[in-house]
């Protein structure tokens, strides 16, 4: 049984994931901003006790980050998956929408997406890489969009959240070249327009089909994968 760790677990894709990777009989690391309000994270718990471990981590603070680490190191030695799923999205949260639109764009709120989409993401792969580098070919999976993607691109809105999208593109995409020297595997994943947190209820997908498709993704990659951006069903995105 494989070691998980999920940031933004405690509720929408993250949180199906960590239920499933559980149901699994994986051990999961269930990171989240405020782990002592999780409370669907606490109610697995009571289910899966000495499987599911909450671990506070905000992706865009290096000290949480680095405490995060500690914690995690100081119940494991070895990860098998990391699973950078946190993130932010216009409409889903307290994001303003009416700032992805040419007239409202400001510096801070690019900055924001940026910050949580694409650098907290890399930071949390660097700092979990001697953890991952224990594990037998272990894998970082994370959470991109179809928005990230610059082929597919064609509404001029969300513009910071298409950026963030494709900026965390750029940076799997480099870091893969370096861990693929560990034996490491990352992708990026699209998961699909899913019918819970940012996707809405209107989206097509529901969250559990996703979800599966992610983890039967991160369970059959093969080294020459290392650095590519799929669907949840694993075809190829066009960058
Ligand atoms: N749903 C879709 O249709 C869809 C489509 C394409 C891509 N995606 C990607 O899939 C991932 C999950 O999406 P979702 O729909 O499940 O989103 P969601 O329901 O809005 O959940 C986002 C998660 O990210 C966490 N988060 C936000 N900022 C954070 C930070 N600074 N540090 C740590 N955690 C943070 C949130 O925690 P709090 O509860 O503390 O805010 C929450 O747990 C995202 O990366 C998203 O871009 C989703």
């Amino acid at each position: 049984m494989k070691n998980i760790l999920i940031t933004g677990a405690n509720r929408g894709l993250g949180l199906e994931l960590t239920r499933q990777y559980l149901e699994r009989g994986n051990t999961v690391f269930a990171a989240a901003r405020q782990p002592e309000a999780a409370t669907d994270l606490h109610q697995l718990q009571s289910q899966y006790a000495d499987k599911l471990h909450l671990v506070q981590l905000d992706v865009t603070d290096e000290a949480s980050i680095e405490a995060a680490r500690q914690t995690v190191a100081g119940l494991t030695n070895q990860l098998d998956v990391l699973v950078n799923n946190a993130g932010i999205f216009p409409g889903a949260g307290p994001e303003d929408p009416a700032k992805q639109h040419l007239g409202g764009l400001t510096a801070g709120n690019a900055l924001t997406f940026l910050k949580v989409n694409a650098v907290g993401p890399l930071l949390v792969a660097q700092a979990f890489l001697d953890l991952l580098k224990a594990a037998n070919k272990a894998r970082i999976v994370s959470l991109s969009s179809g928005q990230g993607s610059l082929t597919w691109k064609a509404s001029a809105e969300p513009y910071h959240y298409s950026a963030s999208k494709a900026a965390l593109n750029m940076y799997m995409r480099a870091l893969a070249a370096e861990v693929g020297t560990y034996g490491v595997i990352s992708i990026l994943v699209d998961p699909g327009w899913v019918q819970i947190g940012m996707g809405g209820s209107t989206a097509a997908l529901p969250p559990a089909e996703s979800a599966k498709g992610i983890i039967r993704l991160a369970e059959q990659l093969h080294a020459e994968e290392n650095g590519s951006f799929v669907t949840w069903q694993g075809q190829p995105v066009p960058w």
